[in-house]
């Protein structure tokens, strides 16, 4: 039986499956729809362990981690994939560290989990890595002799090839992408980027098929924009009732959430707002921006820089403009219960989304799912925002232009029924459309035939491959059974 086998840096707890956002509940939607298991990071990261993965199996689900040594975490984790490959395909090239000499580790790392993932691998098991934490995965699973199908997608946004080309290991991280089947992106713009990319790196060869030749492989590269679960958003019988008599407020609120991260515009958001209440003083006391920011990867420099910045932004807004009893920005330092999310979305009136450059932006999507369909709140959406490409019904705006943003709050607070009703209605349906379940089978069924067309094409394996059998062949059986935690995985 083919089993789907996913591999992402960060793992989510399934006991805790309602904490976490974007894309652990992506991965995790997907595979509850298949048998197979989850490889990954455990999140922890101790000086002296020697990481051994371990399983676990709740409610039917395995999930096999490891933790990062210390110096795993500082140069793979916040290093190479979060201080070089972050900021590059973000377009900040000011703010990537090229000079530290991260990237040796990083490979390491990639290494050290293919090793411990090889011999859990069955032959019908189709492999799908998630995101830029492990891009040199499958090449270091090819090296093992892993001939399965091996699909990477990527989450964030690829910035123009102009920014890629700057990193100096650019070439040794295409042809890694190389040894994928297929590679699966949010937008057509990262599509052209990432091609764009790869003719320049590593004179990728555009062939007619619409596949890519990246030296002796030809990958394919599309567009797979990825959804969420509308149901998770939907309402009960009594459920609204309940809500709208608890919330008697005669404040509208714009609702913000984003992890604390410099991508996210944040400071542009709380200036735009600032901007806003000084120029239409008639709304002041009528609004409040409610702004969530849990912290992330706290370590990076740029990430404490906009913590400060935030912090004296959001003081000095509501210490020019708040009163005794109104406080314009409500700004919270902290993760919000995955549960609670759907209540806050449908009683603000305005779903603020102004991300800088953004992968795809779930929040769009959770905030449009979340709507009374008789009386839907707006959302104002980064024309930056992978979603943009789909919600093109939402207001889109320039999230650098501080005036486009003042006066689309207008435009959002003054927007008549009738309107938000043919806006919401129009966005819905793609919601629902392109949700997290289309996401994962389109995907999947393309990985499937593309692994195919590959198996067709090499009958022989590569002379790379043949050695690398060979080492694996000759390794002392002691330590693959060692490292293994095949007997403990559900297969
Ligand atoms: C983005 C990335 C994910 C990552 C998440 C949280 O959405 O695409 O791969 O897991 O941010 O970041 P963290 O560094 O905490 O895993």
């Amino acid at each position: 039986m083919t089993r789907l086998v996913m591999v992402s840096n960060r793992v989510i707890d399934f006991n805790a499956a309602q904490q976490a956002g974007g894309v652990g509940v992506a991965i995790y939607n997907t595979l509850e729809r298949h048998s197979g298991f989850w490889f990954g990071w455990d999140g922890r990261s101790d000086e002296t362990g020697s990481p051994e993965p371990k399983s676990v199996t709740v409610g039917g689900h395995t999930t096999v981690t490891e933790a990062l040594t210390e110096a795993d975490y500082n140069e793979y984790y916040l290093g190479y994939s979060n201080s070089v490959l972050w900021p590059v395909f973000h377009n900040r090239l000011d703010l990537a560290q090229f000079e530290a000499g991260y990237y040796a580790r990083y490979v390491e790392v990639n290494a050290r989990f293919a090793r411990h993932l090889a011999p859990l691998i069955q032959p019908d098991d189709v492999i799908w890595v998630h995101d830029y934490h492990l891009v040199p995965m499958a090449m270091e699973l090819r090296k093992l002799g892993i001939d399965n199908p091996i699909g990477f997608f990527l989450h964030i946004p690829v910035g123009p090839a102009q920014a890629l080309l700057a990193i100096p290991e650019n070439q040794q991280i295409a042809r890694a992408l190389g040894a994928y089947d297929l590679i699966g992106l949010q937008t057509q713009s990262d599509v052209r980027n990432l091609i764009d990319f790869l003719q320049q790196s590593v004179y990728g060869r555009l062939l007619p098929s619409g596949r890519i030749r990246v030296f002796d492989s030809e990958l394919e590269i599309g567009c797979f924009p990825v959804g969420i679960d509308p149901n998770d958003f939907a309402f009960g019988p009594g459920e609204e009732e309940a809500l709208a008599a608890n919330d008697q407020s005669e404040i509208n609120r714009i609702i913000g959430i984003d992890r604390l991260d410099y991508t996210k515009g944040l400071p542009q958001k709380f200036k735009a707002y600032g901007k806003f209440l000084e120029e239409f003083p008639e709304y002041r006391r009528r609004i409040v921006l409610s702004q969530f920011a849990p912290p992330t990867r706290e370590s990076v420099e740029a990430y404490a820089d906009i913590k400060a910045e935030l912090e004296s932004l959001a003081g000095s807004i509501n210490g020019r403009y708040g009163e005794l009893d109104w406080v314009p920005i409500n700004y919270i330092h902290r993760t919000i219960p995955r549960g609670e999310l759907r209540d806050i979305y449908r009683t603000s009136r305005i779903g603020l989304v102004t991300p800088l450059l953004d992968g795809m932006n779930l929040v769009a999507k959770e905030y449009i799912a979340s709507q009374d369909p008789k009386d839907p709140g707006v959302l104002i959406l980064s024309k930056f925002a992978g979603s943009a490409e789909q919600l093109s019904d939402t207001l889109l705006v320039n999230p650098y232009d501080l005036n486009d943003i003042a006066q689309c709050l207008k435009l959002a607070l003054d927007m008549p029924l009738s309107e938000r009703r043919s806006r919401y209605d129009a966005l819905i349906k793609i919601v629902r459309k392109h949700d997290a379940d289309a996401w994962g089978r389109s995907y999947f069924a393309a990985l499937v035939k593309a692994g195919h067309r590959r198996a067709g094409r090499s009958s022989k394996p590569l002379p790379e491959m043949g050695r690398a059998l060979e080492r694996l062949r000759d390794a002392p059986k002691k330590n693959t059974t060692e490292r293994s935690p095949r007997a403990n995985v559900g297969t």
